[in-house]
């Protein structure tokens, strides 16, 4: 039975929140009210400290209220707070979306140019929106505007958020199955891949589909996090790309947590050197306010959207908001400086290394997978089957002992850690000590 909350903060949730929203463990250990946030760390209302590895769902890559990224919102806040999305614009939009393009697109041009590749139009259009699922819906519009195929191929735990067209390509029934009534029958789903071999079955399967006509996009994760951090083979990407070249079909990376250096490179497709036709990206964009954007080559989007004639048939009211566009600017200035990238690489190197010696010293029950900052922490009952109840009270005890971590996986199988990119190594000593010693609790309780 939920017990009343010790919190004022989580009795009003509980009396004036949509039920289904806040998960409020009723023996009250879950969850604790942020009341300020800086760097590494996190306070609650009683002024006790937790070191967060969760960067508040990748979106606090450098660190939660970087001084520069807090100035820069600040100062716009103080001379232009809101603008006229797709009617009057402003200066900074025009910045950022520029940005972008250098991000993307551009980077990957002289990447290619630099191999004696084909180049693949120089520079990218955007469309700014404001929630990742946003980016997703604006990507797969794009698609069939350019196509003018109405079918899109998704993969098995795809999460690419919540939204009506969104939730038509996540997979997991749990979000989908009550508003299936609703959801137009427009997506394919195929199996994520977690080996080689299945990887050629289902490139297979993909051609088989792809012939058949009709699909305009495939969409997915480099990695997926949502589904409990499934890293596909290598190889996975580039063979989509190449099938969708080939077929005429355009391909859409959601790089919506795997972004802007979690993965130890910019952008986890260039582990491939894949350059996708759309990239979506959100969450350590701005490094705390809601904003995405769907990414295109200039070309293709050029041919997809008409340009407008007073009416877009896109837009939204809060699209490329000043506020949000001058904290993006400073937050990629500073991933950029402090080569945040380069930094997740090597820490998570070193972590993945550390924590796989560690648990298989202890017992083959934690399985440790990851790449950049972007770890899991795969539990396995003694059954060999995944054990997500373990893990959630795990994720309660490190809490307990002042760590914020996530489960993550379709039974919550998979403790996630995904830390601000400028995590050092003192953190990392305490995490992982913090990480064994609830382990211990865990398996003797
Ligand atoms: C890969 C991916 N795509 C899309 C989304 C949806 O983003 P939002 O929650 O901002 O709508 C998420 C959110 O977790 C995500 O991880």
């Amino acid at each position: 039975m939920q017990t009343q909350p010790s919190s004022a903060t989580l009795s009003a949730l509980l009396r004036h929140e949509s039920p289904n929203v806040t998960y409020l463990d009723p023996d009250g250990t879950w969850p604790i009210v942020w009341q300020k946030a800086k760097g590494m760390h996190v306070w609650d209302e009683s002024g006790r400290r937790y070191l967060d590895l969760t960067a508040a769902f990748g979106v606090a890559a450098c660190g939660h209220a970087p001084r520069e990224v807090v100035r820069a919102g600040q100062q716009q806040m103080g001379c232009l707070m809101h603008a006229m999305g797709d009617v009057h614009p402003h200066a900074l939009k025009g910045r950022l979306l520029a940005e972008l393009s250098r991000w993307t697109f551009e980077r990957w041009a002289r990447r290619d140019a630099r191999r004696g590749g084909v180049q693949v139009g120089k520079v990218a259009k955007s469309i700014l929106c404001n929630s990742g699922f946003e980016a997703v819906e604006a990507s797969l519009k794009t698609a069939h505007l350019a196509t003018g195929r109405a079918g899109v191929i998704a993969f098995s735990g795809a999460y690419h958020g919540l939204g009506y067209g969104a939730l038509t390509v996540t997979h997991r029934s749990h979000f989908r199955r009550p508003f299936q009534s609703q959801l137009k029958k427009f997506s394919h789903f195929l199996k994520y891949p977690s080996d080689a071999v299945a990887m050629r079955q289902g490139f297979d399967q993909l051609e088989r589909l792809l012939k058949k006509g009709g699909v305009g996009a495939v969409i997915v994760e480099a990695i997926q996090s949502r589904a409990g951090l499934r890293i596909p083979p290598q190889g996975f990407l580039l063979g989509l790309q190449e099938r969708c070249h080939a077929h005429g079909a355009l391909l859409i990376l959601d790089e919506i947590y795997t972004g802007f250096g979690r993965t130890g490179l910019w952008f986890a497709c260039e582990h491939e050197s894949v350059t996708p036709d759309l990239i979506c990206v959100g969450k350590a964009l701005t490094g705390g306010f809601p904003l995405s954007a769907c990414v295109g080559h200039s070309e293709l989007m050029d041919q997809a959207w008409p340009r407008s004639s007073g009416e877009a048939m896109h837009t939204s009211t809060f699209l490329g908001h000043p506020v949000g566009c001058a904290m993006a600017l400073a937050q990629l200035e500073l991933l950029k400086s402090r080569d945040l990238a380069r930094a997740s690489s090597r820490q998570g190197k070193c972590w993945i290394q550390q924590l796989s010696q560690h648990y298989q010293a202890m017992s083959d029950r934690v399985k440790v997978r990851g790449r950049g900052l972007m770890i899991g922490l795969e539990l396995i009952d003694a059954k060999g089957s995944p054990d997500g109840l373990q893990v959630v009270e795990w994720a309660k005890r490190l809490l307990k002992e002042g760590v914020i971590v996530l489960p993550s996986g379709a039974r919550g199988e998979v403790l996630s850690l995904s830390p601000p990119l400028i995590i050092g190594e003192s953190h990392i000593k305490q995490a992982t000590n913090k990480l064994l010693k609830t382990y211990h609790q865990l398996i003797k309780s």
